[in-house]
């Protein structure tokens, strides 16, 4: 279950984050502290604009904080590595090692088939051979349902055939973090289902630290732990203690 070890894989510290300036200034995070754990699946919940997105980007080496600081502890290493601490070419390798990102608008390969968009990673990234990261591609585009699609370009799929395949994509690199922006949001709620708990497994079997962002209430009963962002503040919140499917 999650929490097994009880040092956080990942503490944001008193984080801030603000665009532009003048009139049209909007503090996005507020001293913003939180620690996740690893093999464990958070929510990040809030009204549109509370800065879910920005605290992700942030969390996940993307966007620069204002102030504040990110320690992360990859593969349960003893030491902590605060991640805007270290020169951008330490954080490109880190965020390539260790993090996997679905994106709000799932940023596919427009000219590949859905089977290469995970090919590729695997190939690439986790040094396979060609057969094997096929055989694993397909593996997982079946657990999303997915497998008849595999010869699809993202033109011709559906939104949420995009979210799958970018999803997919995310979890076939087997990363120690993962972060998601609204990966349900184009799902019915069966596949949305199917989604969390494939997301519920990879933190819970292989010990990833998963951070998601959802306005899915739905998705309560199947997370460890839940935040609450509203305008820059954040705030855990209680969640139900039934767990489905476990
Ligand atoms: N690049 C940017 N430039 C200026 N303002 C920005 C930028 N990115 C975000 N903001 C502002 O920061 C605030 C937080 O934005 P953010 O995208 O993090 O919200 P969100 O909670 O993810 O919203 P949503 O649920 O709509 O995706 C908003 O007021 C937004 O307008
Ligand atoms: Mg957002």
């Amino acid at each position: 279950m999650a929490a097994a070890d009880n040092l956080p894989s990942l503490r944001a510290v008193h984080l801030l984050k603000t665009f532009g300036d003048g009139a049209s200034q909007r503090t996005a995070l507020r001293k913003v502290s939180l620690n996740l754990f690893p093999g464990q699946l958070a929510l990040l919940m809030g009204p549109s604009g509370s800065g879910k997105s920005t605290l992700l980007a942030i969390l996940s080496g993307l966007l620069h904080p204002d102030g504040g600081q990110v320690l992360t502890r990859p593969n349960d290493q003893t030491s902590f590595v605060d991640i805007w601490g270290i020169s951008e070419a330490a954080r490109d390798d880190f965020r390539r090692k260790h993090t996997g990102f679905i994106f709000q608008g799932y940023n596919l390969f427009p000219a590949l088939s859905a089977s290469q968009q995970l090919e590729i990673v695997l190939k690439w990234g986790n040094n396979l051979s060609p057969g094997e990261a096929r055989r694993q591609a397909e593996e997982m585009l079946d657990r999303l349902g997915l497998l008849n699609q595999r010869h699809k370009k993202p033109a011709a799929m559906s939104g949420g055939e995009k979210q799958r395949v970018a999803i997919g994509r995310a979890l076939v690199k087997n990363p120690t973090f993962l972060f998601a922006d609204e990966p349900t949001s184009a799902l019915d709620w069966e596949n949305g289902q199917a989604v969390i708990q494939l997301l519920r497994d990879a933190a819970h079997s292989r010990g990833a630290t998963i951070f998601v962002v959802s306005h899915d209430a739905r998705m309560l009963p199947f997370v460890d732990v839940c935040f609450h962002l509203d305008d820059g503040n954040l705030e855990e919140h209680e969640i139900p203690l039934v767990v489905a499917g476990e």
